[in-house]
């Protein structure tokens, strides 16, 4: 089953002199239990695009199918309804909010969502990420990878289909970036949760099970399920042999 199908999506930024098409045509479809990475350069359109399959941007034009509903026809109410209930969105910088302690910023999307947080998906989720003894510890208190988990705990908190990163690990030493790695892993090994994480790590984007590269708004390559590795380590050689050729390499025998 496809949780998300993607067509002709474009986003254009400003006009005029001004104007970016951050987005141009790009169509794809994943699979539900996919765990995907988004790889390319800086200014791509890799955060436009996430963004948009979040529901916290809209595209200019094109469709975006998740879990069965097209969400670009959703009023901005039942949008946020939507989002909330479908949608784990870790961003790169936490976006925390600084008064609330970590079981409070962890709970908000679900009391606003005029819930109770399920206790028990609570306590494992605190287990799991290491946060049980940091429970009333306000942001500031915490280090970065500790933030970084708590904005993991909230995305996970709705139990949702679909769980999208953007840079997770960016600012981790990689030791942390490998156990939240491994996190989102176990994640989508054990609910079949949806992964979608974007990345600058090659060896992070070695371990996903497929490998999507946008340049320039448009995707280039798409390694499809489970040759994500090859494809990739074909791409690094190709790339290593690129420079070779155009004289980059600097040293001889
Ligand atoms: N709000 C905005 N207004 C105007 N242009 C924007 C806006 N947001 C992004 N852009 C432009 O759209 C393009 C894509 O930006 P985006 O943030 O998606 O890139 P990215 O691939 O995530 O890059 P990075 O790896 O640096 O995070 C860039 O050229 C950027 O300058
Ligand atoms: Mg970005």
């Amino acid at each position: 089953m496809n949780i998300l199908e993607i067509r002709n999506l474009c986003k254009v930024y400003g006009t005029g002199e001004t104007r970016v098409d951050a987005l141009k045509d790009v169509s794809f479809d994943i699979e539900q239990g996919e765990f995907v990475a988004i790889v390319g350069p800086s200014g791509s359109g890799k955060s436009t695009l996430l963004h948009i399959l979040g529901g916290v941007d809209v595209p200019t034009s094109g469709s975006c199918n998740i879990a069965g509903t097209d969400i670009e026809k959703l009023d901005e109410t039942k949008l946020a309804i939507f989002r909330r209930r479908n949608i784990g969105l870790i961003y790169q910088f936490y976006n925390l909010i600084p008064i609330l302690n970590v079981e409070e910023n962890m709970t908000l999307p679900i009391l606003l969502d005029g819930k109770k947080p399920d206790r028990k998906l609570l306590n494992d989720l605190v287990d799991k990420l290491g946060l049980k003894e940091r429970l009333s510890h306000l942001p500031n208190q915490l280090s970065g990878g500790q933030q970084q988990r708590v904005s993991i705990g909230r995305a996970l908190m709705n139990n949702p289909a679909l769980l999208l990163a953007d840079e997770p690990t960016g600012n981790l030493d990689s030791e942390n970036s490998k156990e939240i790695i491994a996190l989102l892993r176990k994640f989508n090994k054990d609910n079949n949760q949806t992964v979608i994480i974007i990345t600058h790590d090659d060896k992070i984007a070695l371990s996903a099970d497929r490998v999507i590269t946008i340049e320039d708004g448009q995707i280039t390559r798409d390694s499809g399920k489970m040759s994500a590795k090859k494809d990739l380590s074909q791409m690094m050689r190709e790339d290593i042999s690129t420079e070779r050729s155009a004289g980059h390499s600097g040293r001889k025998g």
